[in-house]
């Protein structure tokens, strides 16, 4: 396994290789975890080379803090990526990343708007420039995105097509604890008593879930049943529950064979976001 640490070296490795292996490429920010693992193992399976980018990128935390609080565990993430049989870790420095500040951004998609939009402004313009800058240095076949991230999916699809990019985008599905809460570098942050509450999000939106199949389709009912539910967990603070067109995420009144729920919970001063895929019964 190699490791490199600038755009420069990423290119010279990219040269360095024989033929033109198919390259899949994970892009994280550390802090790896069984969901990571997941896309790291679907990439093997499915091209001759994978590459897994470590970056905490400073451009799409709209809180200093946040940036500053974000786990940071290199070494157990190099063994995992080397038990994983990666080929190559890029992990840049911010100044090798961004040696003249940041001056230049890619200006992501409508599918930024709503959501995660209105309530981390900037955060998907930060997104879309470091992906860029990764698929320019990494030049992949294809690329792995975690579906529980939905909308950052939903923003590199949209910006991969528009901006005609020849890297194929792959979703993959959620990796979860025992309990159902979703797997998030974020989760360690938790205090004892949020961790215990908050599987009360999986448990709504499963709820939903069941209703759909049992007949319902108003998306503002789905939502209110969601809202009741997480509002039965005092420590909970819902941001937003929004049912939306997986396609383009646009918020729409009734589900439809392509409808997912998205939400944005607070606990304490931790931010959780999850989502499930609604299919209707017919
Ligand atoms: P990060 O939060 O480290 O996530 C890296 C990838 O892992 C993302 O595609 C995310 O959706 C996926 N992922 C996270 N938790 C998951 C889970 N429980 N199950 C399945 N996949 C999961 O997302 C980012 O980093 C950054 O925004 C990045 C794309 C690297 C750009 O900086």
């Amino acid at each position: 396994m190699i490791l490199l640490t600038s755009p420069a070296e990423m290119h010279a490795w990219i040269r360095s290789l024989n033929g033109r292996p198919t390259i899949g490429f994970v892009p994280t920010m550390g802090a790896l975890h069984a969901g990571h693992e997941a896309l790291l193992q679907q990439s093997q399976s499915e091209n001759e080379a994978t590459v897994l980018s470590i970056f905490v990128n400073p451009t799409q935390f709209n809180v200093d803090a946040d940036f500053d609080a974000y786990p940071r565990t290199v070494d157990r993430d190099l063994r995992i990526a080397e038990h994983h049989g990666v080929d190559a870790v890029y992990m840049p420095s911010t100044e090798a990343m961004y040696p003249n500040g940041w001056r230049v951004f890619v200006e992501p998609g409508t599918a930024s708007d709503p959501m995660e939009g209105g309530g981390r402004p900037g955060h998907f313009r930060g997104v879309a420039t470091i992906v860029t800058k990764l698929f320019h240095a990494v030049q992949p076949h294809r690329a792995y995105f975690g579906k529980k991230d939905y909308q950052q999916l939903a923003v590199v699809k949209q910006m991969v097509a528009e901006l005609d990019m020849d890297i194929e985008i792959i979703g993959v599905d959620t990796i979860r604890h025992d309990d159902g809460l979703a797997m998030s570098s974020r989760n360690v942050r938790l205090s004892e008593q949020d961790r215990t509450a908050a599987p009360i999000i999986q448990k709504s939106l499963r709820e939903a879930r069941h209703a759909v199949a049992s007949g319902l389709t108003d998306a503002r009912d789905i939502e209110k049943l969601i809202s009741e539910t997480i509002g039965t967990e005092p420590r909970a603070k819902i941001e937003y529950v929004t049912v939306t067109r997986a396609r383009d995420l646009a918020r729409t009144e009734y589900i439809d064979e392509t409808s997912v729920v998205c939400v944005a919970v607070w606990f304490g001063d931790v931010r959780l976001i999850d989502n499930i895929e609604l299919h209707l019964p017919y």
